[in-house]
């Protein structure tokens, strides 16, 4: 069955020093989801903010709140996000070592399990863990930074992660460099989330970021 398409787009290319603002206005400009970008300087090479900030904004929208954890280690934490009103937690495969029981705690927390990968890493390391997952997040740039070029091995590797999936209700989410360009080639893979940054928030105000979330949204379909 065809999911629907979700447009995410990911606050970090916001003007943090408005972030509640600019929360409500890409929502009011047709925003799906929001996706958080948490980053612990260790995991990648870049800080950005934590639980605190996002509790600080979560009465601004009753919109999904899709937190990224880009941290390392990331199961101690998992608690502390929920309890800030995330609704999807997704821990990368490749900062936890037993991704079974860090999938297992998400979802005993009462929240949506996503993994991501990245660029580099191969789709089989979910072929065990399909059943605790409700998201795979394929990272289509290196992780720590937004606005970089899109990797395009990873139209290819979203067929690949489609045919794994088969029937399970699980969303297929692109991370990084999604555009008007290279959003219909991941669609077209079989990809239903699209995460967008600098592509979003490069417009002014909410009808510059109505325009930019069309732009992608149209090309996808
Ligand atoms: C990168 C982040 C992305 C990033 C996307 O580590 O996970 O969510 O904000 O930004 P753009 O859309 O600018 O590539
Ligand atoms: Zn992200």
């Amino acid at each position: 069955m065809a999911r629907d398409l979700i447009i995410a787009p990911s606050v970090l290319a916001s003007d943090f020093s408005k972030l509640g603002d600019e929360v409500e206005d890409v929502v009011k400009a047709g925003a799906d989801w929001i996706h958080l970008d948490v980053m612990d300087g260790h995991f990648v090479p870049n800080i950005t903010f934590g639980a605190p900030v996002i509790k600080a904004i979560r009465n601004r929208t009753d919109k999904i709140f899709d937190c990224h954890l880009m941290i390392e280690p990331v199961d101690v934490y998992l608690a502390e996000f929920k309890d800030a009103g995330c609704d999807i937690l997704t821990v990368h495969a490749e900062a936890t070592k037993h991704l079974d029981r860090s999938l297992q705690a998400v979802r005993d927390l009462g929240v949506k399990a996503g993994v991501a990968l990245n660029p580099h890493t191969p789709v089989n390391v979910i072929e065990y863990v399909l059943d605790r997952l409700d998201l795979v997040c394929l990272m289509s740039v290196n992780p720590g930074f937004g606005g970089q070029k899109f990797i395009h091995e990873v139209v290819e590797k979203t067929k690949r992660v489609k045919a794994l999936i088969g029937d399970r209700p699980i969303d297929i989410e692109i991370d990084g460099g999604v555009d008007p360009t290279t959003a219909p080639l991941v669609a077209g893979a079989g990809a239903n989330v699209l995460v967008a940054g600098s592509a979003v928030f490069k417009g002014e105000g909410v009808e510059g970021y109505r325009a930019n979330i069309d732009a992608i949204r149209a090309a996808a379909v």
